[in-house]
């Protein structure tokens, strides 16, 4: 378990969160804060979508983990007034299961595919026909004696979520009506999300206590809302159960969470570039095992918001570390031929 060392909160995405997120997740676009460009996007496309009786187009989203591509996707559904089938690229195992999922839908129906870069090559080339004419190509039989046959399917839509967007082939992402890349949000849209968040789960928040926490979520509704949670049990337990500022910030403290809201394992991955590698460029790979992480992980969890507030660069010879990050870290950047380069 060398994920409990990234701190007390445990993997963004655990059990914990998976709850949370059924209980707080967006029941109406009205719920749903921000996302303006990609909401009115869907609005439109689900209201000509509905005029014509027809299933709508289908959809990629892209962005990093928690930013609401599960809710988006559930909500599309809901406007559509259909059901919505869900499942994930690495749960799909053999052709057979996805055409067993794909032949049970019904008309205009919105079949969910979650983590879709780790779907297996074979199982996305029944995906092609399927998304694109709503037919199935299949193999009957084995041998010499196998035939093909082609099964019609009822039109669904496909909405599809990824974090990695990069690792989609062309073939895939072409197939796609659409494709949305969420944003991270900025912190007045957190404090909205756990003002209500904290309205649905009885909790007492006030303003400050919200922008505190709000400013700390690191652009991330799902952590917004489990930094909630956590705050509330020690407001409960250690004051009077009102989240104030003080009181998230003691929180926060508790948890090593920084006044920026960074945890403890952006703080390793930014520390390990500037004291071992002197700032950088130092390959990805490279800088996992120094770390001890998965690779995966650094990339899909936690270098998007280091990027998005320029702590960290992407070069083609490694990550760099940026000055604004050794400030971060109480360090001068180092004079050196690298160091002196941002
Ligand atoms: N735009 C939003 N407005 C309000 N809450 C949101 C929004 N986006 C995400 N959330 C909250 O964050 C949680 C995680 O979102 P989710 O859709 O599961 O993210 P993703 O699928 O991108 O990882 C949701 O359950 C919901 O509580
Ligand atoms: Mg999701």
């Amino acid at each position: 378990m060398r994920r409990e060392r990234s701190g007390t909160l445990g993997p963004i995405g655990g059990d914990d969160d998976r709850f949370a997120d059924q209980s707080l997740r967006p029941q109406s676009f009205a719920d749903y804060v921000g996302q303006d460009r990609v909401k009115e996007n869907l609005q439109l496309m689900v209201t000509a979508a509905r005029a014509r009786g027809e299933a709508l187009d289908h959809l990629l989203f892209h962005g990093p983990p928690g930013l609401g591509k599960t809710s988006l996707a559930h909500l599309v559904a809901r406007e559509m007034g259909v059901n919505i089938r869900t499942t994930s690229g690495p749960m799909i195992e053999r052709a057979g299961d996805l055409a067993a999922i794909l032949t049970n839908l019904e008309p205009r129906d919105v079949l969910f595919i979650d983590e879709v870069h780790r779907l297996n090559r074979v199982i996305e080339e029944v995906l092609y026909p399927a998304m694109e004419d709503f037919k199935l190509d299949l193999v009957i039989g084995h041998g010499p004696g196998a035939s093909m046959s082609k099964i019609p399917l009822q039109p669904f839509t496909l909405i599809a979520a990824t974090t990695r967007s990069g690792l989609l082939g062309a073939p895939l992402r072409n197939r796609f009506g659409n494709d949305f890349r969420l944003e991270f949000y900025t912190h007045a849209e957190l404090e909205t999300i756990v003002a209500r968040s904290a309205r649905i789960l009885s909790v007492r928040l006030e303003a400050d206590g919200a922008a505190e926490i709000a400013r700390r979520s690191r652009g991330t509704p799902r952590i917004a809302n489990r930094l909630l949670r956590r705050v509330r049990d020690f407001a409960e337990v250690r004051a009077d159960g009102i989240i104030r500022r003080q009181v998230a910030r003691d929180a926060l403290r508790l948890l090593d969470i920084d006044e920026i809201g960074l945890e403890p394992m952006d703080r390793v991955l930014l520390s390990t570039i500037v004291d071992k590698f002197d700032g950088g460029p130092v390959g990805i790979d490279n800088l996992a095992a120094s770390i001890g992480e998965e690779r995966d992980t650094l990339e899909d969890v936690y270098e998007p918001y280091l990027l998005q507030i320029g702590f960290l660069q992407r070069t083609p010879k490694g990550r760099v570390a940026t000055s604004s990050a050794w400030r971060h870290l109480g360090k001068e950047p180092s004079k050196g031929p690298q160091g002196g380069l941002f």
